[in-house]
C-alpha cells in the first residue's frame, strides 16, 4: 500500500502566514502538521509516500527532503494549479500505479489511533474506505448519506441542506478504480475536480465504498481559530519532557515540555504548553495551551492560549497576549519613542485586536 499527501493549495484563509510559509508546515505543538501526517502514515506500516506540491514546493522539499528522517521514501508530484483533490489524485497515477493507497490532506490534524484503520483497508477487498465524523453544521464539508444498512447511498459537497451530520474527514482510501472515477467526473461550479464527486461516481457505479465513523477529534486547519484548536488538542496528547533549563525562581507545571537548550528564568509556565529549542522565557508568564517555537524570546510579558513561531521576540508587553497566532521573525515590543502610540508594521491580511 502507498500513501498520498496533498500539500498543494493556496492557503488563502491563513494569510499572511501563508505568504511566507506553506500551511502544512505550520507547527502544531512545535511539529509541522505535514510531519504529523507523515508519521501517522508510517505508523500504519506505509513507507512509500507521494506528496502533491504546488507553489510552496521548495519550502516543503526543504523540510521533508527524501523522508529518510522519518523512515519513509518520498516522491514529489508537482501540481501546476490547485484544481481540486480529485485532480491531485489524477496527476498521481504514475506514482500510485495499481497499488491500494491512503490519501491524507496535508493540513488536517486527527486524534491518534487511526493507523489500524489504514492497515485494515490494506487487507480488505473494499474499493474505497472513507472516514466520516459527526459535525453539527457540516455545510462547509463533503457530506455522506447512509442507508438503513449503514452503506453509503449519496455524497454531496458543501450542501445547503445537508442530508446528514456526517462530514468527510480528510482521509480517504482507494484502489486503482478511483482513476476511472477521476477521469469520468467534470469540474464543479468552483472549477475544481471534487473528490466527493469521484466518491459519488464510485458509489453510483456499484463499487464498494466503506464508511468508517471516527469518534475522536479531527481538525481541518484552514483558519486561525482551527489552528489554535488543533494546537490545544495536540498539546493535551503529547508526552511531556523537560530537556531545557529552569531556574529556581521559576514555576513550571506538570504538563509542560521544555525542549533542549530552552531557558526559563524567573517565570511561570502553566501546561499544557511547549517551549521550543533554545527559546528564552524571562520574567514572564506562559499560560496554558501555548506553543512557543524554537529561538523565540519572551521577556517581561504574559502570553496564553497562543502559538508563537520561530525566532520571534515578545518584549516588555504590559497587556496579556491571548488567542493569538504569531508568525516567525515577528517582533512585538514597547517603543520608548514619543508620541505614545501603536507603531505597526503589518503584512497584508494581518489581523490585530486592540483593547
Ligand atoms: P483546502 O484547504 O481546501 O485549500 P487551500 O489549501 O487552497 O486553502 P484556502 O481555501 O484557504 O485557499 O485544501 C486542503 C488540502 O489539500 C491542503 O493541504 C491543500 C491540498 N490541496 C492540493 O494539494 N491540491 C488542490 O488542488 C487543492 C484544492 C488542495
Amino acid at each position: 500500500m502507498k500513501g498520498l499527501i496533498l500539500s498543494g493549495g493556496t492557503g488563502s484563509r491563513l494569510r499572511p502566514l501563508t505568504y511566507s510559509n506553506a500551511k502544512q508546515l505550520i507547527p502544531v505543538a512545535n511539529k509541522p502538521i505535514l510531519v504529523r501526517v507523515i508519521e501517522t502514515i508510517r505508523d500504519a506500516g506505509i513507507t512509500d509516500i507521494g506528496i502533491v506540491v504546488g507553489s510552496t514546493a521548495k519550502q516543503i522539499k526543504d523540510v521533508v527532503g527524501t523522508g529518510s528522517r522519518w523512515g519513509v521514501k518520498v516522491t514529489y508530484i508537482e501540481q501546476d494549479a490547485p484544481l481540486g483533490l480529485a485532480h491531485a489524485v489524477k496527476i498521481s497515477q504514475d506514482f500510485l500505479g495499481d497499488d491500494r493507497f491512503v490519501m491524507f490532506l496535508g493540513d488536517n490534524v486527527i486524534e491518534g489511533g487511526i493507523s489500524p484503520l489504514i492497515a485494515q483497508f490494506a487487507n480488505s477487498k473494499w474499493n474505497s474506505q472513507i472516514v466520516l465524523t459527526r459535525i453539527p453544521d457540516p455545510r462547509q464539508y463533503g457530506v455522506a448519506e447512509l442507508g438503513d444498512n449503514g452503506r453509503i447511498i449519496n455524497l454531496v459537497e458543501k450542501p445547503q441542506n445537508p442530508p446528514s451530520d456526517l462530514a468527510l474527514v480528510g482521509i480517504y482510501m482507494f484502489d486503482a478504480n478511483v482513476f476511472k472515477a477521476v477521469n469520468a467526473i467534470k469540474p464543479s461550479w468552483r472549477g475544481e475536480l471534487e473528490i466527493t464527486d469521484a466518491l459519488k461516481w464510485l458509489v453510483q457505479n456499484n463499487y464498494d465504498v466503506h464508511p468508517y465513523i471516527h469518534e475522536g477529534w479531527w481538525i481541518d486547519t484552514g483558519k486561525r481559530e482551527d489552528m489554535l484548536e488543533a494546537n490545544d488538542l495536540v498539546l493535551e496528547e503529547i508526552d511531556y519532557e523537560i530537556a531545557g533549563y529552569i531556574d529556581r525562581e521559576s514555576q513550571v507545571g506538570r504538563r509542560v515540555t521544555i525542549e533542549r537548550g530552552a531557558e526559563i528564568i524567573n517565570s511561570v509556565v502553566r501546561g499544557p504548553s511547549i517551549i521550543g529549542e533554545n527559546a528564552r522565557i524571562v520574567n514572564s508568564y506562559i499560560g496554558p495551551y501555548t506553543s512557543i517555537a524554537k529561538d523565540v524570546i519572551v521577556e517581561n510579558s504574559e502570553i496564553e492560549h497562543s502559538m508563537v513561531l520561530e525566532n520571534s521576540k515578545i518584549i516588555d508587553i504590559g497587556t496579556r497576549i491571548q488567542d493569538s497566532l504569531i508568525g516567525s521573525h515577528v517582533e512585538i515590543s514597547r517603543s520608548p519613542i514619543k508620541p505614545k502610540a501603536l507603531k505597526l508594521s503589518l503584512a497584508d491580511y494581518s489581523q490585530v485586536g486592540i483593547l
